[in-house]
């Protein structure tokens, strides 16, 4: 049998026998009104239902976070758990047999492997434990004492002490463990000899332990006056752990959410910070281990909740890998709160100097990812420097950065606001500045267009497109406001033919069914269609407001187009008679740009 084969049919088998709205119903309560079922949303705090879920398209998606998908990933986001287990637990509950597939068997051997290496990490952090409650380690409980820590905190957080270079070998060696595998898991190093020893030698541990429970890695702090080596020492690179995809902390983030429920994670770079944030009571917190954020980060996240809380230390923020990391979070669909610190000071210091309060009033103030962007563009322009001349430059120059973050934005009524703060910072009309942000996206448009092939992947939309998508979905929907009365501007073949389809329908006076488009393009654009239908789905009080503004929006790049060209037959006129005609028209249109 072949495996693809096998495994096609039992998800497809799968998939008939695990009807979503059943799946979720059974999770939470479902209210039907017409062909929805509505429920407050499992994925963020609400009152009121935003969650929805179609029976027929068998998909489901919150209006109050974004969260959507099938049934699988409903699994996957309600449980914590990944695509494959999420699988497994749907085929119990349909009765369904897992597919036997080839493979597995070294699958097995690595998962046995695994086991055996947590073993071995899990032996050395008790090892390593035991040792701080010696009389040996009584100076090293002192230090952490000193730096504030409690006995709970101590024991929380696993901490211990590694007394030399050879007791946890001997240690391993007579419990008769696989010291090779020691190696391959990290704890133990090797000489050039061959000799082994134990990487974390005379350091205060930290173990790193999983969203599972396991320890995978230590961290290891200096106990030195004089540091010679690294202040900290990591375990290296192993099948079990890789830094860039974890997260100190995250075992006990996991074990709230499933206790008391998380409605946000926090972010820190060191292991103190998150330990001493832990004791202070923000026991959401985790570390990311000194690196830059990564994605596989933001998705970790992202299961447990939709807000970030980022704090860093004062020289860390703002610079460009910080803001890398930030994006890459904002990727991932996660809302970012960005906290500040004073020069200086890490989140554990913070805490110990001026009190957990200290702390609860920067999360108060954590910013917004946009607002916190423009402070960083802010803080390099001085507005009341140098002469006239100067000032107006540094304005400008604040301007012209702040549309390009605003230029981002996916929510028109977010820019809006953001448009009318920059106005009363800089003194330019709002009007001005909507004008400028119409004519830097329709450069991007340009930009975009010539990059976009459309078949596998679908080039990130900007806001443009996007206004488009959303009208043409209500059209194809039928939604009775959604009338226009001009033909939208664009290079995409896949909007461009499916709007011609709709006119078309428009002509002949029949409905538009939306499902015709997948044979129009003949299995083509299926991603494009994949965002269209989650498009489509939105049917929320809200739509009509927010078609008239994507109509607007589009309206407007319109017009520019439109005036741009008049502009270049106006330069190109000889005819005065005509050059006044097409100035009339250009200020025609001008002034209807306005009225939008
Ligand atoms: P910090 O130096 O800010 O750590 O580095 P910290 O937790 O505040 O350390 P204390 O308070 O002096 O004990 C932030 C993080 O960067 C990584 C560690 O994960 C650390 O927690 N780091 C730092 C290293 O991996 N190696 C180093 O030498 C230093
Ligand atoms: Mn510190």
């Amino acid at each position: 049998m072949d495996k693809n084969d096998a495994w096609f049919n039992f998800m497809e088998e799968l998939r008939s026998r695990s009807d979503l709205v059943s799946v979720v119903s059974s999770y939470v309560n479902l209210d039907r009104k017409g062909n929805r079922f509505w429920a407050c949303c499992p994925f963020h705090h609400e009152k009121t239902p935003s969650f929805c879920v179609s029976p027929e398209m068998q998909r489901y998606k919150c209006f109050g976070c974004g969260e959507s998908g099938d049934v699988i990933k409903f699994i996957e986001k309600y449980e914590n758990v990944d695509f494959m287990s999420a699988v497994e637990l749907l085929a119990k509950r349909a009765g369904l047999e897992m597919p036997k597939l080839r493979g597995d068997k070294g699958l097995q051997e690595k998962k046995k492997r695994k086991q055996a290496m947590a073993e071995i990490c899990l032996f050395a952090a008790k090892f390593y434990r035991s040792n701080l409650m010696t009389k040996n380690g009584a100076f090293a409980v002192e230090y952490l004492k000193n730096r504030g820590l409690d006995d709970r905190t101590i024991a929380r957080f696993g901490i211990g002490l590694s007394p030399d270079w050879d007791a946890l070998v001997t240690e391993l060696e007579q419990r008769g463990m696989d010291v090779g595998l020691a190696y391959e898991c990290g704890v133990l190093d090797k000489r050039t000899s061959g000799r082994y020893f134990d990487a974390m030698g005379e350091r205060l541990i930290i173990p790193i332990i999983n969203a599972m429970g396991e320890v995978i890695a230590f961290g290891g702090r200096s106990m030195k006056k004089e540091i010679d080596f690294a202040k900290y020492k990591n375990t290296k690179q192993t099948e079990l752990f890789d830094k860039s995809k974890n997260l100190f902390g995250i075992n006990l983030v996991s074990k709230k959410k499933k206790k008391s429920g998380l409605d946000r994670i926090l972010v820190v770079e060191g292991y103190m910070d998150a330990i001493a944030l832990h004791q202070a009571g923000f026991d959401f917190a985790v570390a990311s281990m000194g690196t830059s954020l990564t994605k596989e980060q933001a998705r970790l996240m992202k299961r447990y909740a939709d807000r970030v809380y980022i704090c860093y230390d004062g020289d860390a923020a703002g610079t460009k890998g910080t803001l890398r990391g930030l994006e890459i979070l904002k990727a991932e669909g996660l809302e970012v709160r960005v906290m500040s610190m004073p020069d200086g000071i890490d989140p554990d210091e913070l805490i110990l100097k001026y009190g957990r309060e200290a702390f609860g009033k920067a999360m108060d103030e954590a910013l917004p990812l946009t607002d916190y962007k423009l402070a960083v563009e802010r803080k390099k322009y001085d507005f009341d420097r140098g002469t006239a001349a100067d000032r107006e430059d540094a304005k400008r120059k604040y301007t012209m950065a702040a549309l390009d973050i605003i230029s981002s934005l996916d929510n028109l009524v977010e820019a809006e606001s953001y448009i009318i703060k920059l106005s009363k910072e800089t003194g330019f009309s709002p009007d001005w500045l909507k004008q400028s942000l119409t004519v830097r996206e329709a450069d991007a448009v340009a930009v975009t267009d010539t990059a976009r092939s459309g078949e596998e992947q679908m080039a990130p939309l900007n806001r443009y497109d996007k206004a488009l998508y959303f009208i043409l979905a209500c059209m194809l929907a039928g939604e009775e406001y959604a009338v226009i009365d001009f033909e939208p501007v664009t290079n995409d073949v896949f909007l461009k033919e499916s709007f011609r389809y709709v006119a078309e329908c428009a002509a002949q006076g029949k409905k538009p069914v939306p499902s015709v488009l997948a044979d129009i393009f003949d299995g083509q654009y299926s991603k494009n269609l994949d965002y269209l239908a989650d498009t489509v789905f939105s049917t929320t009080l809200e739509n009509k407001k927010y078609f008239t503004d994507c109509v607007k929006l589009v309206k407007k790049k319109y017009i520019a187009d439109e005036i741009n060209r008049l502009s270049n037959e106006y330069t190109k006129e000889a005819d005065n008679g005509r050059r006044s005609e097409i100035a009339a028209e250009i200020q025609r249109l001008s002034a209807e740009t306005k009225k939008l």
